[in-house]
């Protein structure tokens, strides 16, 4: 079995949900504490093993290129005042991986975005994590995607992240039906995007982060738009399950949409909690402004 040595990440979005803000920044440029949410997401990368980074990124995206280059004034500056720490996060993504950047031109779809890293995936299976979205995992050293790789280690089949949501929400996601195995995971039976509760019995939806087999990319080739006239990933995957198996991982750590205004704060506030430098004093301001607010 190969390993998952590739993964790609889809940045390629309009962002609409963040507007205005993200008319010029794009969303996966948008700050958590102090970096980007796609560091983030390359970091999960690079924990789970993956040594290459395919970034898709959209027009008016050059920022996310931009970010993971190398900036020799600055460089040069932090290098002559001792202050090389500063960026320490950087180096060790530039240390660990190789960042490779496609354009998709034009947002056609997440299941479009996909496609658009042929090219470079090959005849290789590989991981997607979604450019806008964060996981904390409750495992030490174990990330969602780490997870995700281990159970293609096993089974050599696709394997998804899914989580419970409620009712009201099933509508906003990608949402899988899946039968109990006698394994930690459970088989995929059929997946559609965006249902209404009515339409599908249940609540497991798809979390933003998969492990593909390379047939992904055969199906994906025929694919055609559906809903909101996008080629939809999901779509693609219910097929691909069809023909083979599939398994969906259920996950316990906590994941957070940072591409939606409230999913984006609860991040931030999250991740400053955690933070050592600030945490404690953050901590005393968030129960003093919440005292002063509730009145
Ligand atoms: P989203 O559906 O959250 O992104 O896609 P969006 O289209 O930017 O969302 P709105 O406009 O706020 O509703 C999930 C991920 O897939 C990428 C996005 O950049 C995001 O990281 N994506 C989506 C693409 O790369 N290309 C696309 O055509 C669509």
């Amino acid at each position: 079995m190969s390993k998952i040595k590739k993964a790609l990440i889809p940045a390629a979005g309009l962002g609409t949900r963040f507007l205005p803000a993200t008319k010029t920044v794009p969303k996966e440029m948008l700050t958590l504490v102090d970096a980007p949410i796609i560091l983030y997401v390359v970091e999960e990368a690079i924990q789970a093993g993956i040594e290459d980074i395919i970034l898709i990124a959209g027009r008016g995206k050059y920022a996310i290129e931009d970010f993971f280059d190398s900036s020799y004034e600055l460089e040069d500056k932090l290098a002559r005042t001792g202050q090389t720490h500063l960026l320490d996060r950087l180096n060790h993504v530039r240390d660990n991986a190789n960042i490779i950047s496609i354009r998709q031109k034009q947002a056609l779809g997440l299941g479009h975005a996909v496609l658009c890293g042929a090219p470079v995936l090959g005849n290789d299976p590989f991981a997607v994590l979604l450019g806008d979205e964060i996981t904390l995992s409750d495992k030490k050293n174990s990330s969602l995607t780490s997870q995700l790789c281990e159970i293609y280690a096993k089974t050599g089949n696709t394997v998804v992240s899914i989580m419970p949501v409620e009712e009201r929400d099933v509508s906003k996601y990608g949402i899988a039906e899946v039968e109990k195995t006698a394994e930690k995971y459970f088989r995929v039976k059929s997946l559609v995007e965006k249902p209404q509760p009515t339409e599908v019995q249940s609540r497991w939806a798809l979390t933003g982060r998969y492990v593909f087999e390379n047939e992904i990319l055969s199906v994906l080739k025929e694919a055609r738009p559906t809903l909101n006239g996008e080629i939809q990933l999901t779509d693609s995957m219910n097929l691909l399950a069809q023909r083979s198996a599939m398994w969906a991982s259920s996950f316990n750590g906590v994941r957070h949409d940072a591409g939606d205004k409230l999913g984006y704060l609860k991040a931030n506030v999250e991740l400053a909690l955690k933070n050592d430098e600030l945490g404690p004093e953050f901590k005393k301001y968030l129960r003093e402004v919440y005292t002063r607010i509730k009145e």
